[in-house]
């Protein structure tokens, strides 16, 4: 089939390249003309584990062609929507991207074609869309309307892809499923060797759920605002386990082992980030409003969440007495392990917040720097975590990449002026580092103080152990 991705980020320039993968011929597009040339000369715009293998093998194969969105939609059969939707200043979701591509679409598309949603976006604008396209259409325009909405995870996306729990579809014609599923029939089916498949152990075929539009514009709004309500309540029973002297660990495992509730996404930290959970929720808090419902649930969620950078600041404070002049190193800036994007990112909030009270940052991050520092330029950035730890009096960490779990902590303990570390994602083993000679202070659990500077105050914070983690993938 003749595919048309238009919008090459985080969700377009994988579903293209996966799309090329299960063997359709597919032309991805964006306004942005450097993008579209760094892209063709064979570089990266951000970093995604095997995206770039992916697009090499595609694009060598001449599966894959990187076209303005003009000419990728014109003769197209099926025209994916994956152009961002950020949040307005009022929470509301910004849709003139959409809208910008609708008119392209009835401007220059020839023949019939399906246009595919898949841009998280509020509900009944599958609607809008139709208007839109047959409003601007120079000619009688044919197409379907789809809903689509995508589930990837930045840091997963192309593992994501082709292993979904669920593909969701959102028709206003029985028929036109029958297309999509076409197009996704060799994952639906699992009939390809999943390019991470040395990582890979998934069996499982996906959920292929058909129904309305508006319905397949709700299901991603909801899920979304689901998880990040998980994020929040886990995180403000860490609070309470904090100021009672228990171990959050330990209660999210108790939680989670009911299958009613389960163990994802019951990880509290310093807050959930990134491009999707925050301006979702927001998004989605408006559209209800909208609707005449007061989703006040979701505004405290939201709530919580905005209290969390602060709620560590003020755990740093209590640590070090004054903030303002003290070095502190800041490990992991993108929201979350395994990826580049800084968008959303309770790190960069955290910088901003460390260096407004007078502290000299010094930041590191495995695949973020270059992002962090275009956003926030007054922190010093480093090329590896021990140059960010030299002479500082604390080390936060804030993204749980694996690199920070497998640090020398000798090395470690030599460069730093104080062995003190805030672990903003519970994702270190507390007695190893006490070991080592670090005092340890988490998310959730008692503090921990090294071996050499005393007993811990109340139980030791437990050790992350096999089995226990409780996943959580922001
Ligand atoms: N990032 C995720 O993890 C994720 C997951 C699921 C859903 N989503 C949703 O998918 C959508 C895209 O997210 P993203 O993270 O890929 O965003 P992104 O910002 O990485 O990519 C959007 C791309 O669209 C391009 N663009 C904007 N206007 C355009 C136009 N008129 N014509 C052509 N290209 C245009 C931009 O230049 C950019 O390259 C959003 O609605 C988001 O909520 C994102």
């Amino acid at each position: 089939m003749k595919i048309s991705v238009i919008g090459a980020g985080y969700v377009g320039l994988t579903t293209a390249a996966c799309l090329a993968e299960i063997g359709h011929s597919v032309r991805c597009a964006d306004n942005d003309e450097a993008k579209l040339n760094m892209l063709r000369n064979g570089q990266m715009p951000f970093f995604e584990p095997h995206l770039e293998e992916v697009l090499s093998r595609n694009c060598k194969a001449g599966r894959l062609q990187f076209e303005s969105p003009v000419s990728a939609v014109t003769g197209a059969e099926a025209i994916f929507i994956c152009v961002g939707t950020p949040p307005l200043d009022n929470g509301e979701a910004d849709l003139s991207a959409v809208a910008n591509v609708a008119r392209t679409i009835a401007q220059y598309t020839t023949g019939y074609c399906l246009v595919i949603e898949k841009s998280t976006v509020p509900v009944q604008t599958g609607q809008q869309l139709k208007r839109h396209l047959q409003l601007y259409a120079r000619n009688e325009l044919r197409c379907d309307l789809v809903s689509n909405p995508e589930f990837l995870r930045e840091g997963s996306a192309i593992h994501d892809f082709f292993h979904p729990d669920r593909i969701v579809i959102g028709v206003e014609r029985e028929e036109v499923a029958t297309q999509l599923r076409e197009i996704y029939r060799p994952i639906l089916e699992q009939t390809f060797q999943c390019p991470v498949h040395a990582e890979c152990t998934h069996t499982q075929k996906p959920a292929w759920i058909v129904t309305d539009t508006n319905s397949s514009e709700l299901i991603k709004h909801a899920s979304n605002s689901f998880l990040a309500m998980k994020i929040s309540f886990i995180n403000m029973v860490a609070d309470l386990c904090e100021a009672v002297g228990a171990d959050v660990t330990k209660v999210a495992l108790g939680m989670g082992m009911d299958p009613r509730i389960g163990p994802a996404f019951l990880n509290p930290g310093i807050g959930f980030g990134g491009f999707c959970f925050p301006k979702d929720v927001q998004a989605f808090v408006r559209i209800a409003s909208q609707a005449g419902c007061d989703f006040s649930l979701l505004k405290e969620v939201e709530n919580i969440n905005k209290r969390r950078v602060a709620h560590v600041v003020e755990k740093v404070r209590k640590e070090l007495w004054v903030i303002r002049g003290r070095k502190i190193a800041v490990w992991g800036l993108a929201f979350k392990p395994n990826t580049d994007d800084v968008r959303f990112a309770p790190a960069i909030e955290l910088l901003h917040a460390l260096v407004h009270e007078g502290a000299t940052v010094s930041a590191y991050d495995p695949q973020a720097t270059e992002k962090a520092r275009a956003v926030f330029p007054d922190a010093r950035y480093c090329a590896s975590p021990y140059e960010a730890a030299r002479d500082a009096e604390a080390i936060l960490i804030v993204t749980e990449w694996e690199e920070f779990r497998q640090i020398d902590w000798q090395r470690l303990r030599a460069v730093v002026d104080r062995p003190l570390i805030f672990d903003g994602r519970n994702t270190l083993d507390a007695t190893e580092l006490t070991r080592h000679g670090f005092h340890y202070i988490s998310v959730g659990r008692p503090p921990v103080m090294s071996e050499s500077t005393g007993s811990g105050e109340g139980t030791p914070a437990s050790s992350p152990v096999e089995g226990e983690r409780v996943a959580d993938a922001r």
